[in-house]
């Protein structure tokens, strides 16, 4: 059985005051009675006070981001043992946002995968096509390039620590979400992927979750597709009755 899985990318928003009040209204409608993992990704800046703040809780904190080094002179980066450091242990990595503005390429995301990996951290790994690559129906490639290239270089063993997000770029923070009918048509794709490239067991037990203007109003059907586990949820994941309208969304 497959996790199903609902987590807030929160990007470059919330303070630490928002971030401490954001925390403490999840908890205090009382998300434990769920059957989905749930995750926050607040900024770097927030994750030590987050950690604690959901101590005994069901929620996990991830990090958006970490460098591909383990350390050295990099100036304004975040290394993965920084992260444990301060008991993060989930990280996103290869977010479109990241892809578009700071020129992660599928090379440099396979680095950091790598080192993610070498440190017992649990990848969401993000991928998705492009308007473009959709209205020339290239977004198959575009997708199969993208795990290619960034991941299917692991070993078998490390797919246990992995979360596949796909989230068609143009449906990013746009309120164009991808048809329940389109999501699963690609997550079918992709487990299909899974299944040729690491095997039938891994393919079955791999958690795909959607990522592109989720709402509770639309998380029911789109999660309710058989190849869809949850979701990667960017503006809706700010507001705590809306993450969790988003979290019921999860039969
Ligand atoms: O990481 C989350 C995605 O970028 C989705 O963002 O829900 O605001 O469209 P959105």
């Amino acid at each position: 059985m497959r996790k199903k899985i609902v987590a807030g990318n929160w990007k470059m928003n919330n303070d630490s005051e928002q971030t401490d009040a954001l925390l403490e209204d999840i908890l205090a409608k009382k998300p434990e009675f769920t059957n989905a993992k749930i995750v926050v990704a607040p900024s770097f800046i927030n994750l030590q006070a987050a950690v604690q703040k959901t101590h005994g809780t069901n929620i996990i904190v991830a990090a958006q981001n970490m460098h591909q080094s383990e350390s050295g002179a990099f100036t304004g980066e975040v290394s993965v043992g920084m992260l444990k450091s301060i008991k993060v242990n989930t990280v996103i990595l290869g977010h479109s946002e990241r892809r578009a503005y700071f020129g992660e390429t599928n090379a440099l995301l396979a680095q950091k995968v790598d080192t993610a990996l070498k440190h017992n951290l649990t990848i969401i790994f993000c991928f998705g096509e492009e308007l473009a690559d959709r209205q020339s129906s290239n977004h198959f490639n575009v997708v199969e390039s993208q795990l290619r290239e960034g991941l299917f270089h692991i070993s078998e063993s490390d797919w246990a620590s992995v979360v596949l997000a796909y989230e068609p770029v143009w449906a990013i923070g746009t309120g164009e979400t991808a048809s329940p009918e389109q999501a699963q048509e690609m997550h079918a794709f992709i487990r299909t992927l899974l299944r040729e490239n690491v095997g039938d067991k891994i393919a079955e037990e791999t958690s795909i979750l959607y990522g592109g203007s989720v709402k509770p109003d639309n998380a029911k059907e789109i999660f309710s597709k058989p190849d869809v586990d949850g979701g990667l949820i960017g503006g809706a994941s700010l507001k705590a009755n809306d993450f969790l309208g988003i979290v019921a969304g999860i039969e």
